[in-house]
């Protein structure tokens, strides 16, 4: 911790996340969405911070991301930008604020810049999106993609399960990959698509592909923080790694306290003035 305080940090950008997809160091990605989970993945040189909308599943309840409002996501993300040294921060535009309109994508995309601090934005989809896309990069806002699973469109899937397993849509994934390249995308998320697909995206590619439930041949990797450290229970999906079990640890230190309180074993008296 004292070493990280006093560390001469240089803090990572699309150039060094675009050298690293080239020499073959893969990208550790994670979620945050406040001060203090940011300045513990900071802490440990996570290169990239994701202010992702699963907020509205994590933070809020809801049962889909649709929800979150643009004001929502600028506050999370601002508590996590003041905690970060060396991350990249990267900030999901939320539902309804780039979709069919790019002059309100660019508007959407200023706001969560000017008034988080964050490093870029990424927005979820191909062709139908790319008019936002070439606008925001208009202003110098990095974009990254995401493809695949895109959990904004749930309504339109119907579904969670893995997508692109039919000729058709993997073919369609490869054309909108390499489109959103070619409009300038610094990164681009794979979600849930079959490992193969994923590999032969990221090999006909130039720039970092990140996936979550896309296999191993990716640049890089992404979970969502809360469901790889087990404070999440109910999401199990084949993809997801669990390296800790925080709620049980979480809920027996609950438990322990409130047996402390009633037994009028805390506070004790060194703990009072
Ligand atoms: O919102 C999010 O956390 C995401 C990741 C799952 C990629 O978009």
């Amino acid at each position: 911790m004292s070493q990280y305080l006093s560390e001469n940090i240089t803090k990572i950008t699309t150039n060094t996340l675009q050298r690293m997809r080239n020499e073959g160091e893969r990208i550790a990605m994670l979620t945050a969405y406040d001060y203090s989970i940011a300045t513990l993945l900071d802490m440990a040189k996570i290169d990239v911070i994701l202010v992702g909308d699963s907020a509205a599943n994590v933070m809020a309840g809801y049962k889909t991301t649709l929800p979150i409002t643009l004001d929502e996501m600028i506050y999370h993300a601002s508590s996590g930008v003041r905690a970060v040294k060396r991350a990249w921060v990267v900030v999901d535009m939320p539902f309804g604020t780039y979709q069919g309109n790019s002059k309100m994508a660019l508007n959407s995309a200023i706001r969560i810049m000017k008034e988080s601090g964050a490093d870029a934005i990424k927005l979820e989809g191909g062709e139908e999106v790319v008019e936002s896309i070439d606008r925001i990069l208009s202003a110098g806002i990095p974009v990254m993609g995401h493809l695949g699973l895109t959990p904004q469109s749930i309504n339109k899937f119907g579904t969670y399960a893995v997508r692109a397993t039919s000729e058709e849509e993997a073919a369609k994934l490869l054309e909108n990959a390499k489109l959103l390249e070619e409009h300038g995308c610094f990164s681009l998320v794979l979600e849930k698509i079959p490992a193969t697909l994923a590999k032969k995206v990221t090999e006909s590619i130039h720039i970092p592909t990140i996936g979550i439930g896309a296999g191993g041949a990716t640049s890089g990797q992404v979970l969502v923080f809360h469901d790889m450290m087990g404070i999440t229970q109910q999401f199990s999906p084949r993809f997801l790694r669990r390296y800790l079990n925080l709620s049980e640890e979480i809920v027996g230190a609950i438990e322990h306290y409130i047996e402390d309180v009633k037994s009028c074993e805390f506070p004790n008296e060194s703990e009072q003035y």
